[in-house]
C-alpha cells in the first residue's frame, strides 16, 4: 500500500499537456460546501476545502455554473457570463479561488453555457423590449408563430425537459428554447453572439482560468429554414449523417475553431472538454480535435452495463478514437446529469431489458426498493479503479468518492430540476437529476453534514452521515481512503498513454491491462473469485479472498 503524501506542486509549470491525463473532480458549486451560511454552497466554501481536495490528489476542478442565474436549470441558465452568482460569492473571490487552487497544485475548468442564456440575461430583456424584426431579437431565436394572429406555435417541436420547445412573447412571435423556458436559445449566426462569448472566454481566461468545459457544444448551430419541419420530421432526420436541423452540425466547428485560435494565444493554452451527446464517434472526434476544442468526454462507458466484454469494446473503441483525433481519452462514470455510478449498478435490469443493469437507470433515478446498495458500492468502486488505470483524463463527480448513492426520497415539493416537473418524469417514469445533487455530508451529525450552518438547499438523508467525510477518513476499508490511495498511485505510476490488454488472463468476466512501469489491473466483473496475476498487489477495491480477487473487484499489481 502506498503512502498518502500529497506531491503536487504550486502551478508555476507551463505544461500544455496537463490535461492529457489528468483527473478531474466536478464541483457542482451550489452543492459542495455553504461557507456563508445561506444554504447554498458558495466559493469560500471551496476554498475551504482545498486541502481535501490536496488530499484526495485530484490534478483540476471543473465548476459547473456559478454565475448569476435564478437557477430555473441549476445554473444552467446564465444571467451574466462574466460575473459570479452573489450568493456564491464575488469576483475578487473568484480571484482569491483560483490562487488557491493554483496554489495548491490544482488547475480550474469553468463550465460555460453557450446554447442559451437565461431569460433575465439583458440581451433577452432587451430582445422582449424591442419590436420584431429589431436586431435585440436577432440574438435569440424568434419566429412568427402560426395562426391569424400568431397564437399557435411555430413548430410542434418538444424541449429536452418536456413540453414545448417554443413559447410566446404576446406579439404573435415565439422564441426558441431548447431546454426550459427560461433559457432561450442564442442565434449562434449572430456575429455579435459569437464576438460576445469570444470575449467571455478571454474573460476567464484573463483570471487564469485554465479550461472550459462546454456545455452542450454540438447544438449552437441550427439550420431555421423556412417552412420548418414537424417533430415528427425532424425524429426522422440522420443526426448521424450530421443531416438534422438542431443537433450535431459540422457548421458548429467553425465557432470552435475561433474559440481554439483564442485559446492558443495563452500559456499554456486554454483546454476545453465538449459536452456532446453525439451519435457517432467520428462526430464526437470533430470536437476532440487539437484545431476544436481538444477534448470531448465519452459516456459510452457511463452507459454501459457492469460487464467485461462492453468494458472491453468501449476501452478499445475510445483509444482508437483518441489515436485518430490527436486528444486523450475520457473516462466518465458519474455527473450532475446522471444517476449516481453506485445506484446503477446495484439496480436490476428493467423488465423486458435486453441490458443486464444500469443503462436505463442513467437518467432516472431507479426503484428505491430494487436497489442491493451493497453490490452497488462494490462494483462503483471497481469501475472506478479501472477507470483510474486507464490512459487518459478521468473525470470524477463529486460525492463518488464516498461512495454516494443517489438520493431517492426527495418530496416533489423539495425538488428542483425542471426535468422533474417538465413531464420528462411523466414519460420516462424517473425522478430527475436532483438526488445526485444533494450537499455533500462532510460530517457524521449536525443539522447538515458539515455542509453549512444552515438548512441545505435540498435535503439530506439520514444515511448520509455514515457515508460523511468525517466517518470515512480514517477507515482504511473506506470508498474515500480507496480513492486517496488510488490517486495518489496513479500520479506515482502514469507515464505515456499506452495500455497493452494481457489476454491470457482476459476472458470471461475478467478485464486485465497492463500500462508502462509495470502497471497491471485486473478487474472482475463477475461474482466467483479469480486468480491474480504474479507481482505485488498495490490496491484493492475489495479484500481479496485467500490472494485471488473477488467478484466484482478490481486489484492493482506492480509486476
Ligand atoms: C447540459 C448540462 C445540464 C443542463 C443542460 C442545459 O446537459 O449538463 O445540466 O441541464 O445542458 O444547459
Amino acid at each position: 500500500m502506498t503512502s498518502l503524501t500529497v506531491l503536487s506542486e504550486p502551478i508555476t509549470a507551463r505544461d500544455a499537456d496537463w490535461w492529457r491525463q489528468a483527473t478531474v473532480y466536478q464541483i457542482y458549486p451550489r452543492s459542495f460546501a455553504d461557507a456563508s451560511g445561506d444554504g447554498i454552497g458558495d466559493l469560500a466554501g471551496i476554498v475551504s476545502r482545498i486541502p481535501y481536495l490536496r488530499e484526495l490528489g485530484v490534478d483540476a476542478v471543473w465548476l459547473s455554473p456559478f454565475y448569476p442565474s435564478a437557477l430555473a436549470d441549476g445554473g444552467y441558465d446564465v444571467d451574466d457570463y462574466r460575473d459570479v452568482d452573489p450568493r456564491i460569492g464575488t469576483l475578487e473571490e473568484f480571484d482569491e479561488m483560483v490562487a488557491a487552487l493554483h496554489g495548491a497544485g490544482i488547475r480550474l475548468v469553468v463550465d460555460i453555457v453557450p446554447n442559451h442564456s437565461s431569460d433575465r440575461h439583458e440581451w433577452f430583456r432587451a430582445a422582449l423590449a424591442a419590436p420584431k424584426g429589431s436586431p435585440e431579437r436577432e440574438r435569440y431565436i424568434f419566429r412568427d408563430g402560426k395562426g391569424e394572429n400568431g397564437e399557435l406555435p411555430p413548430a410542434d417541436w418538444e424541449a429536452a425537459f418536456g413540453g414545448l420547445a417554443w413559447e410566446p412573447v404576446g406579439d404573435g412571435q415565439w422564441y426558441l428554447h431548447t431546454f426550459a423556458p427560461e433559457q432561450p436559445d442564442f442565434n449562434w449566426d449572430s456575429r455579435e453572439v459569437r464576438d460576445d462569448f469570444l470575449e467571455t472566454l478571454r474573460f476567464w481566461s484573463d483570471r487564469g482560468v485554465d479550461g472550459f468545459r462546454v456545455d452542450v457544444a454540438n447544438l449552437l448551430v441550427k439550420d431555421l429554414s423556412e417552412p420548418l419541419p414537424s417533430a415528427a420530421e425532424l425524429r426522422a432526420f440522420d443526426e448521424a449523417a450530421g443531416e438534422h436541423p438542431l443537433a450535431s452540425r459540422d457548421e458548429v466547428h467553425e465557432i470552435y475553431a475561433e474559440w481554439r485560435e483564442l485559446f492558443d494565444r495563452y500559456d499554456p493554452p486554454r483546454t476545453a472538454v465538449a459536452e456532446a451527446w453525439v451519435p457517432t464517434a467520428r462526430q464526437r472526434a470533430r470536437f476532440a480535435s487539437p484545431s476544436s476544442l481538444g477534448q470531448a468526454f465519452s459516456f459510452d462507458l457511463l452507459e454501459a452495463d457492469f460487464d467485461a466484454a462492453q468494458f472491453r469494446d468501449i476501452i478499445d473503441d475510445n483509444l482508437a478514437e483518441s489515436r485518430a483525433s490527436g486528444a486523450s481519452s475520457t473516462w466518465v462514470f458519474s455527473n450532475h446529469d446522471v444517476t449516481r455510478h453506485a445506484t446503477r449498478y446495484g439496480l436490476p435490469p428493467r423488465a423486458g431489458s435486453t441490458t443486464k443493469q444500469g443503462t436505463e437507470w442513467v437518467a432516472q433515478g431507479g426503484p428505491e426498493e430494487q436497489l442491493d446498495r451493497e453490490l452497488g458500492e462494490r462494483r462503483a468502486r471497481a469501475a472506478t479503479m479501472l477507470q483510474l488505470a486507464l490512459p487518459g483524463s478521468a473525470y470524477l463527480y463529486q460525492g463518488e468518492e464516498l461512495g454516494l448513492h443517489e438520493v431517492a426520497d426527495i418530496a416533489p415539493d423539495e425538488r428542483q430540476d425542471p426535468a422533474f416537473f417538465r413531464g420528462l418524469n411523466a414519460t420516462k417514469d424517473g425522478l430527475g437529476r436532483d438526488g445526485c445533487r444533494v450537499p455533500l455530508p462532510w460530517a457524521s451529525d449536525g443539522p447538515s453534514f458539515g455542509f453549512g450552518p444552515a438548512r441545505p438547499h435540498l435535503p439530506q438523508p439520514e444515511w448520509f452521515g455514515a457515508s460523511s467525510v468525517e466517518a470515512q477518513a480514517g477507515d482504511p476499508s473506506s470508498t474515500l481512503s480507496l480513492y486517496r490511495e488510488a490517486l495518489a498511485l496513479r500520479r506515482e505510476l502514469q507515464s505515456d498513454e499506452t495500455l497493452e490488454w494481457l489476454e491470457e488472463i482476459s476472458a470471461g468476466d475478467v478485464l486485465a491491462f497492463s500500462r508502462p512501469n509495470g502497471w497491471v489491473s485486473v478487474t472482475n466483473f463477475g461474482s466467483a473469485p479469480v486468480d491474480l496475476p504474479d507481482g505485488e498487489v498495490l490496491l484493492s477495491s475489495s479484500p481479496l479472498e485467500g490472494g485471488r480477487l473477488p467478484g466484482a473487484a478490481t486489484a492493482w499489481i506492480r509486476s
